[in-house]
Formats: structure tokens, C-alpha cells, sequence
């Protein structure tokens, strides 16, 4: 581990309380001056730490910076030792994240960026993925059962979602029909789950994973087309590592029997549809009907008059955000 790496983890682990160059400099075993440099190069990073004269170095508690170390920390027990990969910038933490799968790298390893240059959504769409104000997620997971049984795995991402941010927060947030997160009606957070297949065996070799939750988005800095239905959630006093680190838990957890009916349940009752008017576009036509009831795998039934539909993917709007149509 690099100096730097250490004084993070010892700041991070130590979070508003100051510590001496000299106490710092005999832990890691190295010079004050060797302290000094690395704080200096760490400020310059971004880093908010604060040099007391006479008391010594402490990060400030809204210091919000993505590192291995600061994400490690909120890891407990069995993933602790998780493989962790924290970027400045990147394309795609989810084809990030696939390179490493296909290099070999193990359930469980986590990739986030700062930001990324071409962020991916669902349908072809790109994710805005701006510097230093989102989480941008890529978990690798190696599924160990049948695909039928690893299927439910981004409706269960949705729900850890939800748990993390209400725990964490106190924030309610929803599910809008198939996997996105609203907060007031607005997106904040959506979620894209990709396969590497194998093609011996015909089963799944990994899922990526990819998360993107917007943090402190000013609406003003989202895209035009996105500023009337995006939105960040804003959490006090909780920081970007901890929240990287809370939902990778959840997920990995989940995602050990991620189809059961317990959280099928749990999904409906963070549904932002269910029992709403709802739009959608079959063959360039616009359909709407009254979203009845989420199935078992994860379908949602529409009542269109006396016919009964099932949509079974897609994109839909509902009527109480019908600015969200799109
Ligand atoms: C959607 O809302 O359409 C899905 C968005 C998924 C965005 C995340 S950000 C981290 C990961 N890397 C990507 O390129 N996309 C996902």
C-alpha cells in the first residue's frame, strides 16, 4: 500500500479527529516529510483535510471523495476482503467491470468511478454520469444456480437499493416499474444488469451489475431533456464510499436467492405503479391500462378495459408524473 493509501485509510478510519504527522508518520513507518508530501498530493486530489498546527491532520466530515479504503471500511464481515477498484474517470464502470470478469475477477468485486465518459442505460440510452456528484457502480457476480433462478436479480438490486437508501437516509424512495428509483416522482437512481455468457456450458459465466445513483446533481446541471424528470437524493451526512459499500452488501446478500417470494413482496410495496394509470408504446401506438399486480417473475399486468395485458419488459410513464413521458 502506497503512503497515500495508508493516510487515507487512517483518516477515513479516524474521520473529524486530528492526528499528529509525527503519530502518522510512526504508524506507517515513514518520515514526517514522506507525511507531509502524501497529505500535500492528497489535497490536491480533493481531499478536505484540515491541518491543525499543534493537533495534525483530520478529514472533514463532508469530505466525499471515492476510495478502496474509504468503501472497505463500511464493508463488513465476508466482504471485506472484496476486490475493490475505484476510478477517476472511465467509459463504463460496467464494461470496465466486464474486462475484469473476463480476465477472472471474482464474485463480488466492486468497480466505481468518479465519473464516466459513457455511461450506459438501459435500451441503448447513455446514463449522465457527471464528476464527483453521482455513485457509479459496477458489481461483478459470479451465479453459482440455474439462469431461471438468478433472473430476479435487478428487481433485487432495486429493492437493496431502496433498503439502503431508507436505512441510511430515512428516505423513501419507489420502484418504478421494471427497475428504476424515484424519489418524489423524479428518477434518481437506475440500474443496468448485463451477462457474460458461456457459451460451453450455456449458463452464465458473470453479471455486471451496474448502478448509478445521482447524489448531489444540481437540477440545473442535468441535460435539458433531463431536468424536469431527474433528481439526486441529497443525503446528510452519509458519503458516497459509504453508500458504494452499503448497496454492495445488500446486493451481493440478495443476491444469494434473489427470485424469493419475500422480496418479490417487498418490490411490490416500493412500487410507484401498482394500481396507477400507466402508458405505453406498442408498435408505435400509445396503449395505457391500470397496473393490476407485479407477477412472481417480475411482469406487470395491465388492465386495458376487459382485456388483460402483460408487459413483460419496456418503458412506461405514469399518469401522476406524466411530464416523464418521454
Ligand atoms: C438506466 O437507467 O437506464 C440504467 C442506468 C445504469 C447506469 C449505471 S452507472 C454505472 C454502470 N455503468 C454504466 O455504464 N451504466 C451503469
Amino acid at each position: 500500500m502506497s503512503v497515500k493509501s495508508e493516510i487515507i485509510k487512517v483518516l477515513e478510519e479516524n474521520r473529524e479527529q486530528a492526528i499528529s504527522g509525527q503519530e502518522l508518520a510512526d504508524m506507517l513507518h515513514v518520515t514526517r516529510a514522506a507525511v507531509w508530501k502524501a497529505v500535500k498530493a492528497l489535497k490536491k486530489e480533493g481531499y478536505a483535510i484540515h491541518a491543525a498546527q499543534n493537533r495534525g491532520y483530520s478529514l472533514a466530515g463532508e469530505s466525499d471523495i471515492l476510495s478502496e479504503e474509504g468503501i472497505r471500511l463500511f464493508l463488513k464481515g465476508d466482504q471485506k476482503s472484496n476486490r475493490i477498484v475505484v476510478k477517476k474517470s472511465v467509459d463504463s464502470t460496467n464494461v470496465f467491470a466486464k474486462k475484469l470478469a473476463i480476465e477472472g475477477a471474482a464474485h463480488g468485486t466492486i468497480v466505481a468511478a468518479e465519473m464516466q465518459t459513457k455511461g450506459r442505460g438501459r435500451n441503448g440510452k447513455s446514463f449522465f454520469s457527471p464528476e464527483g456528484t453521482g455513485i457509479y457502480m459496477s458489481l461483478i457476480l459470479r451465479p453459482r444456480g440455474k439462469l431461471a433462478e438468478i433472473l430476479p436479480i435487478t428487481a433485487a438490486t432495486a429493492v437493496g437499493i431502496v433498503r439502503v437508501i431508507r436505512r441510511m437516509t430515512g428516505m423513501e424512495t419507489k420502484i418504478k416499474w421494471v427497475n428504476d428509483i424515484y424519489l418524489e416522482n423524479r428518477k434518481i437512481c437506475g440500474i443496468l444488469t448485463e451477462a457474460i455468457m458461456d457459451f460451453e456450458s450455456g449458463g452464465i459465466d458473470a453479471l455486471i451489475i451496474g448502478i448509478g445513483l445521482n447524489i448531489r446533481t444540481e437540477q440545473e446541471a442535468f441535460p435539458v431533456e433531463l431536468r424536469d424528470t431527474a433528481a439526486s437524493l441529497f443525503p446528510e451526512k452519509v458519503t458516497r464510499n459509504e453508500l458504494i459499500a452499503e448497496i454492495a452488501e445488500e446486493v451481493l446478500e440478495l443476491s444469494e436467492a434473489p427470485g424469493t417470494m419475500e422480496i418479490m413482496e417487498e418490490y411490490r410495496q416500493y412500487s410507484l405503479v401498482l394500481g396507477k394509470e400507466i402508458f405505453w408504446e406498442e408498435k408505435g401506438i400509445e396503449r395505457s391500462g391500470i397496473a393490476k399486480e407485479i407477477t412472481a417473475d417480475g411482469a406487470l399486468k395491465v388492465l386495458c378495459g376487459s382485456e388483460e395485458v402483460l408487459l413483460r419488459a419496456g418503458v412506461i410513464s405514469v399518469r401522476s408524473c406524466l411530464w416523464n413521458r418521454k
